[in-house]
């Protein structure tokens, strides 16, 4: 197979020391005139798999829209824009743009001026250039889309046969995707002609490269399982995934307060901040990045080693398409999934749908993030020894001995200053659970006690404050404190009824955000 010059010079610069299996399968189809359908894993290659050969076949001195690349969220349509300028950097007379909602249309109108031969637009957008005749197809000859599956599901469909339907019979349409169900080729085929069917995703639909691991945790506990496995393992960047919007937000602050370095994305933060978040997350300026499933699908960066699953996904195919976010193009990486008591269902359920084993393992335990921090700390402490200019301090140093203290106080003292140790653990316990074991939950009433307590949510009282609370008061462990209730104006707990006296004796009158503790046994019982 031979690809222009300009094009091999590029993806020389780019690193690409051979074709992968898609691009070596796909490339020739559809330089060959082929319709196809592209399936293999996360991170294989499938941007330039399509990418190559519509340049190479592209006519550059026509300035007509030859290509319309589709996509499922405007943070990948803008990464294929750049991907392709890349491949095309010496090409003459090539421009792309790229369309998509959220952004003022003045800058794509500007944009489309410049008669590009290939778009990149998310549907609602493009449908919207299409209708004022900014963007026309009449010419198109390549119909791609990206993440097919997802563009064949409802609330996108409707859009694609629209934008279909404007495009001309004689074209070559192209779908890619790591996740293509049986029932989505059937329904890929009605818009294609004898389209050919590559695929390399065998009985595992997860990309093996990521080392799969989840634990079994209680929903209070995950943000300290989170913790711990981020200080042990230290990815270099690490993508959280949330279930929701809310989830997301909340997460970030918990983050935040422990001093994490990160920022979130989701569907309601405004467009120039989603790009701008995941620009700084590109560069290593945010190290862990929250979100929610709107950054699962197709985002290339690199150095993310780490994908958490903070909540367990609702469906086996967010699951491939979020921990694809590693392990991308022969990188190795970790995929850790938080499993709470409800979600045991739904990580077997993967399991089963995807083909993959995902091991269980164990929450490191605190001491030994303990250990792994004091490590690092000698560590780092060693490089400054061997890379820094120390003569300052050294004079400083001086001054100390000279004031007659001894050597290993003066240590002592100033790791004290530094906090060297210092952790934002909430929890030291062992957060590991069973799900096996019966909890006192379902012991007979009696044993437990249900409490009233005067905080809620309108004093901005959470979950965690709760916990917080009474732990700081008594020693009792987080998973004894059950069924927690936070209303507006007060909340309920249940605690074993062994710590009844001490709550009572000791919580009350005591300050809780702000407001004076008045702790009662619940008048209504469990
Ligand atoms: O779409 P898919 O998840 O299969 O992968 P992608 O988003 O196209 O990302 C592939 C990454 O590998 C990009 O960063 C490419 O620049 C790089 N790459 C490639 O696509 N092909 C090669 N032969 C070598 C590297
Ligand atoms: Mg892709």
């Amino acid at each position: 197979m031979k690809i222009k010059q300009e094009i091999q010079r590029a993806i020389d610069e780019m690193g690409f020391v051979e074709l992968t299996e898609i691009q070596k399968q796909t490339i020739p189809l559809l330089l060959q005139g082929k319709d196809v359908i592209g399936n293999s894993h996360t991170g294989t290659g499938k941007t330039a798999a399509f990418g190559i050969p519509i340049l190479e076949m592209i006519d550059f001195y026509d300035r007509s829209i030859q290509a319309l690349i589709i996509t499922p969220t405007r943070e990948l349509a803008v990464q294929i824009t750049r991907e392709l300028t890349k491949i095309a950097k010496y090409i003459d007379g090539f421009d792309i743009v790229d369309v998509y909602g959220g952004e003022i249309i003045t800058r794509q109108l500007r944009d489309l001026k410049k008669k590009p031969q290939i778009i990149v637009g998310t549907p609602g957008r493009l449908l919207d250039h299409i209708k004022r005749k900014t963007v026309k197809l009449e010419n198109l000859r390549y119909f791609i889309l990206d993440e097919a599956d997802e563009m064949l599901k409802m609330g996108f469909i409707e859009d694609i046969e629209t934008i279909f339907s404007y495009a001309p019979e004689n074209k070559q349409t192209l779908m890619f995707s790591a996740t293509m169900p049986e029932q989505i080729v059937r329904l890929a085929k009605n818009y294609m002609i004898n389209p050919e069917v590559v695929t390399s995703v065998g009985a595992d639909m997860t990309n093996q490269d990521v080392s799969q691991y989840y634990y079994k945790v209680n929903k209070e506990n995950k943000t300290e399982a989170l913790y711990r496995l981020l200080n042990i393992y230290r990815p270099n960047l690490s993508l959280i995934f949330c279930n929701t919007k809310a989830r997301v937000d909340e997460l970030t602050k918990e983050l935040i307060d422990r001093k994490i370095n990160c920022d979130k994305i989701h569907g309601d933060l405004p467009q120039t901040t989603r790009l701008d978040v995941l620009n700084k997350f590109h560069q290593g300026i945010i190290e862990v990045l929250v979100a929610t499933d709107v950054a699962a699908r197709g985002l290339d960066i690199k150095n993310v080693e780490a994908v958490f699953n903070y909540d367990t996904p609702e469906k086996a195919e967010y699951y491939v398409h979020r921990i694809g976010r590693t392990g991308r193009i022969g990188n190795l990486g970790y995929s850790f999934t938080l499993v709470s008591k409800g979600e045991l269902k739904k990580i077997e359920e993967i399991e089963r749908i995807t083909g993959t084993t995902i091991k269980r393992r164990n929450i490191p335990s605190y001491e030994r993030v303990m250990d792994v921090r004091s490590d690092k700390f000698v560590e780092s402490v060693t490089s400054v020894i061997e890379s820094q200019n120390l003569e300052k301090e050294y004079s400083t140093l001086n001054k100390l001995i000279q004031a007659k203290l001894p050597e290993d106080q003066i240590i002592v003292a100033l790791l004290k200053m530094l906090d060297s140790e210092a952790d934002a653990s909430q929890n030291k316990d062992d957060i590991n659970e069973t799900f096996e074991k019966k909890t006192f939950k379902s012991a007979p009433t009696g044993e437990v006690e249900r409490f009233h307590l005067n905080v809620g949510k309108r004093d901005g009282l959470t979950v965690s404050d709760i916990l917080d609370f009474i732990r700081s008061k008594i020693n009792i462990q987080s998973k004894e404190i059950q069924d927690i209730a936070i209303l507006t104006e007060f909340s309920f707990f249940t605690v074993p009824k062994k710590y009844a006296q001490p709550i009572l004796g000791i919580c009350n009158h005591k300050k809780l955000k702000g407001r004076k503790v008045q702790v009662s046994i619940s008048k209504k019982g469990r």
